[in-house]
């Protein structure tokens, strides 16, 4: 329409310059793996869903539609209600010992929109951010979204964690933010408490922000101790934490996601979501703050992850042109495909239309050249199944 032409044409943003260019903002982003994502025809398995296959806990899900019943439908706090804030606060500050005040906490429309809040504050028209490649495709589309400009720092094969040295070099003056995400989509790396003391460190040292994106944290599969950035001294003033419940209490379509900081920079953000989406949904708070109390159901899904992650390792290693790395964390496991003579985009359309598989191949994220990532989170027969497709195929 005339109208919709006139606003891909307009050069300057209607952001209140937050983004000065809109349309080349649009059009740089990639999609991430969405092409890999879209439902597939009927017969395909699907090893790419980044979301547990399990319901959402019944008392969870109970306290939403009690509040739903009982009239909670009313425009409530922004930031979302104070008990609910507390709830997390509390927990934030007992788990991962972020020293964050109930006032630090804003609840927000999935991780994602945290996030979106988080490249916000931190980042300025042109600022360069660091991503530990490779990394979860939002992460850069977002940076670009607020007009920043991703450089990737390589994490290397096959352990996927990053070289502090090579992080060190990437800095230039113009580098406002480091983003960590440990356990990591899509690597499964959990980084140590030396690394991310390193990290923040430097930091410190070149006046970064940091903002962590905390989502798998529950997920860590080695004795690894999870260290936030934000419990490290010197950490939390500069740190911008986003968590939720999605993939720990399997509530991704909800759409809860939980902002941590200092909080005169979430009384910013709170002011943000106040004049924008208002808040999550009234009747889902009750709901929120539960998850953020209760996590005995986290230990169960726990157990079937431990066990699925075994299940799927020990079938790729019957396959002998693919090369699994050992994920320490999350749901997913990157796979080398390289001895099959395919490039991993290749590999993905292949394995769709000849083994009735669907994977996401990494070719088009920097650092995931050769791998694709395979999902975990699926039920134990998508596993099976998924796999022996792919060994068949990969057989003739
Ligand atoms: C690293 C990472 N952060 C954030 C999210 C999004 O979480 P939410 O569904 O709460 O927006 C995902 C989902 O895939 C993720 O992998």
């Amino acid at each position: 329409s005339r109208q919709i032409d006139a606003w891909i044409a307009c050069p300057v943003g209607a952001m209140g310059g937050t983004m000065p260019d809109i349309p080349d903002h649009l059009i740089r982003l990639k999609g991430g793996f969405k092409a890999f994502l879209s439902p597939p025809p009927e017969g395909v398995v699907r090893l790419t869903v980044g979301e547990p296959g399990f319901d959402t806990p019944k008392n969870i899900s109970e306290a939403a539609s009690a509040a739903l019943a009982s009239g909670d439908t009313h425009y409530t706090r922004g930031e979302g209600r104070e008990e609910l804030c507390t709830a997390w606060a509390s927990h934030l500050r007992s788990r991962w010992k972020i020293p964050v005040e109930d006032e630090g906490i804003i609840v927000t429309p999935g991780a994602k929109q945290a996030l979106l809040y988080a490249f916000m504050v931190a980042v300025q028209e042109n600022d360069e951010v660091i991503l530990l490649a490779p990394c979860w495709p939002t992460h850069a589309e977002q940076v670009e979204l607020v007009g920043g400009k991703p450089v990737f720092v390589r994490c290397e094969a096959p352990s996927f964690h990053p070289s502090i040295a090579m992080i060190r070099e990437a800095i230039t003056e113009k580098t406002s933010t480091i983003v960590i995400n440990s356990p990591n989509n899509p690597t499964g790396a959990v980084y140590t408490p030396d690394e991310m003391i390193a990290i923040v460190e430097l930091a410190i040292e070149h006046d970064l922000w940091i903002i962590s994106d905390e989502i798998y944290t529950e997920l860590i599969w080695n004795d690894t101790e999870y260290v936030a950035p934000a419990s490290v001294l010197g950490g939390f003033e500069r740190t911008l934490t986003v968590t939720g419940p999605s993939k720990t209490h399997a509530m991704t379509g909800w759409r809860v996601g939980v902002f941590a900081a200092p909080t005169p920079i979430a009384k910013v953000v709170g002011r943000l979501q106040g004049n924008t989406c208002s808040h999550i949904p009234s009747f889902l708070m009750p709901a929120a703050e539960l998850a953020a109390k209760d996590w005995s159901s986290v230990e169960k899904f726990r157990e079937e992850y431990i066990r699925r992650r075994e299940l799927m390792l020990a079938m790729l290693q019957q396959i002998p042109s693919l090369s699994a790395s050992e994920p320490e964390g999350a749901f997913y496991v990157m796979v080398d495909v390289r001895q099959t003579g395919m490039d991993a985009t290749t590999f993905a359309k292949r394995a769709m239309e000849e083994a009735l598989v669907q994977v996401i191949p990494l070719d088009s994220l920097p650092g995931g050249e050769g791998y694709i990532r395979l999902s975990y989170a699926a039920d134990d027969d998508v596993i099976r199944e998924g796999i022996q497709r792919l060994q068949s195929w990969l057989a003739q």
